[in-house]
């Protein structure tokens, strides 16, 4: 489906990158056929020499002729880029649209991008550079069944996909989008346990990394609730349940899980 297809990025940052990234590296798509853009020629270069991609400053002249538009640029910035593509007539062969600024819905999209062009919503997060990433997407008002599986091939290779009502993204944004830098923060926490028992950094680091994919590709591939899986490891009397009690004690769930609602309430109005 993504055979012969022109691809625009608009937007080569962090996100850009990592969904250029991860597609190239999947072999799906051949850099031939992705051009990206970024505001400043330093980005470009570095965008160009990191994955032997075409890139610009241009927006329009990177749409012309695409067959899909990834708008991979901050919230602040989607109404101007969007303005700027539809002025110089960018969007006439109706490409498709496919938005992942956080807090920015299909309708605000489709009002800027103007008539007739279909939009989709994605969320996609950072691991997607190494093809272990979460995104979801939602459909515009013209956005088809056809649309989403484009969207699926897109962002299969770089991890799971999945599509989801448009009322959801703000939780997805705050629980996959956000998630990795809750992880790192866990991730790093546990790794000073290890090292303020003698671990040197590097040693409790790998020893974590591993063990959280561990973890979660049990939850994965198990199915089982992640509850049975933690009875699993806690033997009555044992060290394990000593430790979770102390993370009870600083109430972990909850403050985890409000993260992920303050996460998702802000993201909610950074589209506004
Ligand atoms: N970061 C995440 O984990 C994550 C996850 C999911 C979704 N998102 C969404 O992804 C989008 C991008 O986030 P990010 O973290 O990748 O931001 P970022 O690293 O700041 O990247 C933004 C990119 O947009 C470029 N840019 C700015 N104005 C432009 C314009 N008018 N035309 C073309 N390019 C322009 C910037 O160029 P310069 O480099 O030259 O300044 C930069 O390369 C946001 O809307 C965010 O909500 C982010």
């Amino acid at each position: 489906m993504l055979k012969g297809k022109k691809i625009a990025i608009l937007g080569g940052g962090t996100m850009g990158r990592a969904i250029a990234g991860g597609l190239v590296r999947s072999g799906k798509v051949k850099p031939a056929q992705i051009v990206a853009t970024t505001r400043t020629r330093a980005s470009a270069e570095r965008f160009a020499a990191e994955f032997r991609i075409a890139t610009g400053l241009d927006n329009a002249k990177a749409a012309k002729g695409a067959d899909i538009l990834l708008l991979c640029v901050k919230p602040k910035d989607v109404a101007k880029t969007l303005a700027e593509l539809r002025k110089k007539g960018a969007l006439k062969g109706k490409p498709l649209l496919i938005s992942i600024a956080a807090g920015t819905s299909t309708k605000y999209l489709e009002g800027e991008a103007g008539s007739n062009v279909p939009v989709l919503r994605a969320m996609p997060n950072t691991p997607c550079l190494i093809n272990r990433g979460m995104t979801v997407v939602a459909k515009g008002s013209k956005g088809t069944d056809a649309h989403v599986d484009v969207a699926r091939e897109i962002f299969t290779p770089l991890g799971r996909f999945m599509e989801l009502e448009e009322k959801h993204m703000d939780t997805v944004t705050g629980l996959s989008a956000s998630g990795p830098a809750f992880m790192y923060v866990i991730l790093e926490a546990l790794a000073d346990g290890g090292v303020m028992r003698g671990l040197p950094r590097g040693v409790a680091t790998e020893l974590v990394a591993q063990m959280t994919l561990g973890a979660a590709s049990m939850v994965l591939e198990t199915g089982r609730h992640p509850a049975a899986l933690k009875d699993d490891v806690t033997t009555p009397a044992g060290c394990t349940i000593a430790g979770i009690l102390a993370l009870e004690d600083g109430r972990i769930r909850s403050v985890l899980a409000r993260g992920v609602e303050i996460t998702a309430r802000v993201a909610g109005e950074l589209g506004k």
